[in-house]
């Protein structure tokens, strides 16, 4: 693949499993590019539960003809399938990063190692093709956090570019997590998101009535014990671009709402800027 400032190649890395969130960022990689590449390798050393690990699905026929519908926009779409010895080389483990506390909260925190799995990966997937834009969703904000780390890190020059949530008719992030749930489970998720719009509504900073960061986590808590087949996670106010948990407002401040929760077994996350 030609690849160059003249020549501008897009990067979609992925687990697979494709779905239209996946589709949004590879078209917005083929609408911005000469080339586009998609990967699809299920990454091990980002797993901390084998039994999720286990679970994933592997659809790479599915997937690929799922991207074939985007070439009618007339950029070639490169799809990069490793397997782990091609990737890894010898041995498929993860590398310990110093990511600043980063990882320590949130996700990292209920699931250790996962963030030196994704940041091994990611190193290992860039190194591998040569690419000017790398596209990431916002659902995963925390990743999107250790990922720009990283780039600093490793003095990448590429630009990382993060894109908006792709969401179901009833609001739910698009996951292929989603899948393993029953249809009525899965309409009863958009509770997830009309409780981020709750918070939404009444933390942003035009609110007549705005509510402070206690307030807002008093409000999910509230809202969770009405809803018991949600397990909250982690319900919490951060500074936009970080994961520093806010206590006040500040006047310049921007802020990110997010929360994961155990709904029927299945872990699923979301955010919202405030
Ligand atoms: O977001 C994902 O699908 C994965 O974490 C990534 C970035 C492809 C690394 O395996």
């Amino acid at each position: 693949v030609l690849s160059d400032r003249r020549h501008p190649v897009g990067f979609v890395p992925t687990m697979g499993a494709l779905h239209r969130g996946h589709l949004a960022l590879a078209e917005r990689a083929a609408r911005e590019n000469k080339a586009v590449v998609v990967s699809i390798f299920v990454n091990p050393t980002q797993f901390n539960n084998p039994q999720d690990l286990a679970l994933y699905p592997h659809t790479l026929d599915q997937d690929i003809k799922l991207l074939a519908t985007l070439l009618p926009l007339g950029t070639p779409i490169w799809v990069y399938a490793p397997n782990a010895e091609d990737l890894y080389d010898q041995t498929v483990v993860a590398r310990d990063f110093n990511f600043q506390g980063l990882d320590a909260v949130f996700e990292g925190a209920d699931r250790p190692g996962h963030f030196n799995g994704v940041g091994t990966v990611v190193s290992l997937l860039w190194k591998a093709v040569p690419a000017q834009r790398v596209y990431f969703g916002e659902k995963d904000y925390q990743q999107l956090c250790v990922v720009q780390a990283l780039k600093r890190m490793e003095n990448k020059d590429l630009e990382i570019i993060p894109c908006p949530i792709v969401r179901e008719s009833n609001g739910l992030a698009m996951s292929s997590r989603n899948e393993r749930l029953t249809k009525t489970q899965r309409e009863r998720a958009g509770w997830i998101y009309q409780t981020l719009q709750e918070v939404a509504r009444q933390g942003s900073a035009s609110a007549p009535n705005r509510l402070g960061p206690d307030e807002l986590r008093n409000l999910v808590a509230k809202k969770a014990q009405e809803a018991p087949d949600f397990q909250i996670a982690y319900f919490d106010i951060v500074e936009e671009g970080g994961v520093k948990r806010v206590d006040h407002w500040s006047a310049a401040g921007r802020y990110r709402a997010l929360i994961a929760v155990v709904f029927h077994g299945v872990r699923l996350i979301d955010n919202i800027a405030l």
